[in-house]
């Protein structure tokens, strides 16, 4: 059985008031959640504080991103390893808005994949299609394009080392969300390429669903087979929304 996953993205959010406030509130109602693992992903500054406050709950938290590179001359880049020294247990790579912002390219993202296990932090693999894309009928192509490059370059045992994270860039933070069947759909895809190389890393496989996810629409998302969990944004900045989703998953 494979145990969800609700990972929060807080993105570029939040202050050092709003995040202890947050923080309080999580570990208020974390004994509410009774079956599925709670991770969040804060502004890198913010890491000290969350492990501070965290350290010894249930909650873990993690990386929005990091280098490809171990340490040097990189200005504004984090390394894996100076995560783990804050106890981080996850980073998120290859989400849509460093793949569109910063130019990440599938290559890239499958190094930073193969950076992040060096370090030891599991990795939470974005994947997903544009609007544009969907509309072209070439989603699945897109997913399996983004999914071929990590296994080509890790090999599938070590994507099975992480977490994928599907996530249609057109229903992040637009209120869109993808329908449970829509979203099975590909999930089931997903493993199913996963499966053509390894069955065994595709049934241990969590695939997180993401995109405008919310307390009112999580049950129905994660009662689908191949729906392991889900990546939140928005919702992860209020205590009361994020372990509503958490807490989805208690049935
Ligand atoms: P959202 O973001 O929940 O605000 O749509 C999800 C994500 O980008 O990880």
């Amino acid at each position: 059985m494979r145990q969800p996953l609700v990972a929060g993205n807080w993105k570029m959010n939040g202050s050092l008031a709003s995040v202890r406030e947050l923080l309080a509130g999580l570990k208020a109602g974390i004994a509410e959640v009774k079956v599925a693992e709670v991770a969040v992903c804060p502004p890198a500054v913010f890491i000290p504080e969350v492990q501070g406050q965290l350290s010894g709950t249930p909650i873990s938290w993690g990386g929005q991103d990091l280098s490809v590179h171990e340490s040097g001359a990189y200005t504004g880049e984090i390394a894996g390893s100076m995560l783990t020294d804050f106890g981080c247990k996850y980073v998120i790579i290859g989400h849509s808005e460093r793949r569109t912002y910063h130019g990440e390219t599938d290559q890239l993202v499958a190094e930073k994949f193969t950076a992040a296990r060096k370090a030891g932090l599991v990795p939470l693999f974005c994947i997903g299609e544009t609007q544009e894309e969907r509309e072209g009928g070439i989603t699945e192509e897109v997913v399996a394009r983004q999914i071929d490059a990590v296994i080509e370059h890790c090999g599938v045992d070590m994507l099975g080392e992480g977490v994928i994270a599907y996530e249609p860039v057109w229903a992040i933070g637009t209120g869109l969300t993808a329908s449970p069947e829509q979203a099975q759909d590909i999930h089931a895809f997903i493993r199913g390429r996963v499966a053509q190389n390894s069955a065994a890393v595709a049934e241990g496989l969590r695939i997180l669903y993401g995109g405008s996810m919310k307390p009112d629409n999580a049950a129905e998302l994660l009662a689908k087979a191949d729906i392991d969990g889900g990546l939140i944004g928005g919702a992860s900045l209020k205590a009361e929304d994020f372990l509503g989703i958490c807490t989805a998953a208690n049935e």
